[in-house]
């Protein structure tokens, strides 16, 4: 008999050894490391957003992994996402649907606690495509000179940040939340680290003693032994408006004389338009003449769980202004009671949920390209034009493609 516990005392020490034979990079081989792991959790734990669930079976624990509570901006509106992460199945019991019936109790117990979408970072895209999760936007990384960036923002506005800072750090990411999609709201074990940490360094720009913008950074030696030669890997890059990111651009600017390459990770497709030289250095060439500029990857997966609950928390954004109706097909083979046909009537942009009428046009697809559409990361011409979507009238394209899209694509600066 299976069952899902919270993994407190013993099973929280049981898991940390579930956890470091799975993940053998993390590197838990002595006990010292094992106990300092299992204190973290414990203590990620008590504050109350993060939380440990494990699969039990005949008094044994077959595999866990770690809930966050988030609150997250969909479009114009916030609301609780479930964010999963840490998921390790016991080595000896693997490929028994261990992780099946636990991405499965994750997916419920958010349904149960009233969110509509939950996210994660996948190890393998594809297997939890599967399960129904939809990419979000792709990260990518650029790796430029100092030189290369500009240098006329006011960088004498630019210093560096200390715990006395830290409800402007927060006030600053809140505001930049607003203007944007997708971001967390920032928790305090996250604000806590980013000035706990012993090698981040964090910089911000002020203008009148607010906190506009601010860059979190490491430095990383290029090579062993040779202590002058480092890049800047930039971990957070927050600006509220355009000033800041020309004195934090400035401030990297100055660093020319110690810093061979500045590599931003960042989910923004356009930032060499910043550069003077856009490429990233490896002079690799894409046949004929395109240099490569970024390297890009795949992460940040989102999945709707709820369609009902997500149109209730979304009933007063406005779809661009679209009037139209018809029926939402949505397959859902993972988690049933998500499946089905939705009416959809949308007024000036306000969308209400209705019973799917036999004349409806019908737009049908799986609930992991439905969960990329809703939080903007692809539109539904290109879902369409991919064949990952359908319409039972080609006529109506552009009408749905209009309804759903956002120039503003999903950002999301929360690791875990
Ligand atoms: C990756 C890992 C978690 C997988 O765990 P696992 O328990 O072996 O996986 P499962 O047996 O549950 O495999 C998933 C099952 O879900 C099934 N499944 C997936 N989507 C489904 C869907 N929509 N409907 C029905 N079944 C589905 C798959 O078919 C598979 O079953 P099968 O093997 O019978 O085909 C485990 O190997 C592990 O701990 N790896 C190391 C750590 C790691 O990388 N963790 C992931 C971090 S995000």
């Amino acid at each position: 008999m299976r069952e899902i516990e919270r993994l407190t005392g013993k099973l929280l020490d049981a898991f940390v050894t579930i956890t470091a034979n799975a993940y053998p990079g993390i590197k838990l081989a002595t006990d010292a490391e094992k106990e300092r792991l299992r204190e973290r959790m414990a203590q990620m734990q008590d504050s109350g957003e993060v939380h440990f669930y494990g699969l039990m079976e005949d008094g044994a624990l077959l595999g866990g992994m770690r809930f966050h509570d988030y609150t997250m901006k969909l479009r114009s509106t916030m609301t609780p996402v479930g964010g999963l992460g840490g998921v390790a199945v016991d080595l000896t019991h693997k490929k028994e649907k261990v992780a099946y019936e636990m991405v499965l109790f994750f997916l419920r117990h958010y349904r149960e606690q009233g969110a509509c979408l939950t996210a994660l970072y996948p190890f393998r895209p594809d297997f939890y495509r599967r399960m129904g999760f939809g990419y979000g936007s792709k990260i990518s990384q650029y790796r430029v000179p100092p030189a290369s960036l500009p240098r006329d923002g006011e960088k004498t506005a630019v210093s560096f940040l200390t715990e006395a800072d830290k409800a402007g750090v927060k006030a600053c990411y809140g505001r930049f939340l607003q203007q944007t999609n997708g971001l967390m709201e920032k928790q305090a074990y996250a604000l806590d680290s980013l000035f706990t940490s012993p090698t981040l360094k964090l910089v911000g720009y002020k203008q009148q003693g607010e906190l506009q913008g601010y860059i979190a950074f490491t430095f990383k030696m290029c090579e062993e032994g040779n202590f002058l030669w480092q890049d800047i890997v930039i971990h957070e890059f927050v600006y509220e408006n355009r000033m800041a990111l020309a004195a934090l651009l400035a401030f990297l600017h100055a660093q020319a004389d110690q810093v061979d390459r500045i590599a931003f990770n960042v989910q923004d497709d356009n930032l060499h338009f910043i550069f003077t030289d856009p490429r990233n250095g490896s002079k690799r060439m894409i046949p004929v003449v395109w240099h490569e500029s970024n390297t890009q990857g795949v992460g940040i997966m989102y999945r709707v769980i709820d369609v009902p609950r997500l149109f209730a928390v979304l009933a007063d954004h406005d779809f661009n202004g679209q009037s139209c109706r018809f029926t939402l097909s949505l397959r859902d083979s993972l988690l049933p009671e998500n499946e089905g046909r939705y009416g959809v009537a949308c007024v000036n942009g306000r969308i209400a949920l209705t019973a799917s009428q036999p004349d409806d046009v019908v737009v049908s697809m799986d609930v992991a390209e439905f969960s990329s559409l809703i939080t903007g990361a692809i539109g539904f011409n290109e879902l369409y034009r991919f064949n990952l979507a359908d319409i039972s009238d080609a006529a109506y394209t552009d009408a749905i493609h209009q309804l759903f899209w956002t120039a503003q694509k999903p950002l999301c600066l929360t690791s875990f």
